[in-house]
């Protein structure tokens, strides 16, 4: 299948396409949170998408215009967001790469379901990351859901691993340095 990966629209018809998508994935085991896509919908549209460095990216199928089958967004890490503040508190100092204060953030990625597992999210990141100017990317991740696999054949390591207050699971903490821009 051919694909097309486009910036997410602010908002109509594939920025909902999106969210779908989002919901499908993130409604499947372990995750079994079909109200996160509501969650994300209402963070992108009142905080996200106006934070420094807010870069969103959406590959659809060229023979089905308007459905998304992957999404992903991030920005700039930086000191007072709420994910920052509480990986830096929580992940012993040692372990935080000496570039965390002014990494990128991998905040979300989706892939539909059906359509997992063929290089649609290697894609989003690449498109994500690319063109970042920033020393590295930092993200959290699962410790029971197979995404890891994935971030560490991009590169990724893990810094160590956290328990966030309102989550039932630990995630892992990880981090990937561009090195030619340290
Ligand atoms: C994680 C996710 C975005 C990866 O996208 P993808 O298009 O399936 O990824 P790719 O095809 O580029 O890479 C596949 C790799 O991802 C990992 N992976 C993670 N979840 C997977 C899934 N449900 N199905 C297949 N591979 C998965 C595997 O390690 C796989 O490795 P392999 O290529 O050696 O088999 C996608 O599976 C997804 O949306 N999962 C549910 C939501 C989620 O976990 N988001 C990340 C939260 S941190």
């Amino acid at each position: 299948m051919t694909l097309e990966v486009s910036v997410l629209p602010d908002e109509g018809l594939l920025f909902n396409s999106a969210i779908h998508c989002y919901t499908e994935a993130f409604s499947l085991p372990p995750y079994r949170d079909p109200k996160r896509g509501e969650e994300v919908h209402a963070r992108l549209q009142s905080t996200h998408k106006y934070i420094d460095g807010f870069q969103a990216f959406i590959a659809t199928d060229p023979a089905a215009t308007y459905e998304v089958i992957g999404m992903c967004y991030g920005y700039k890490s930086k000191r007072g967001q709420w994910w920052h503040d509480t990986v830096k508190q929580k992940l012993t100092e040692s372990l935080l790469p000496i570039w965390f204060d002014s990494a990128y953030e991998l905040v979300e990625i989706a892939v539909q379901p059906k359509e997992q597992g063929r290089g649609i999210g290697t894609l989003l990141i690449n498109y994500l990351l690319d063109k970042r100017t920033e020393p590295g990317c930092v993200l959290s991740t699962r410790t029971d859901s197979q995404a890891h696999e994935l971030y560490e054949r991009l590169g990724f390591s893990t810094l160590g691993q956290i328990e966030f207050n309102n989550r039932t699971v630990p995630y892992y903490i990880m981090g990937k340095t561009f090195r030619h821009k340290i």
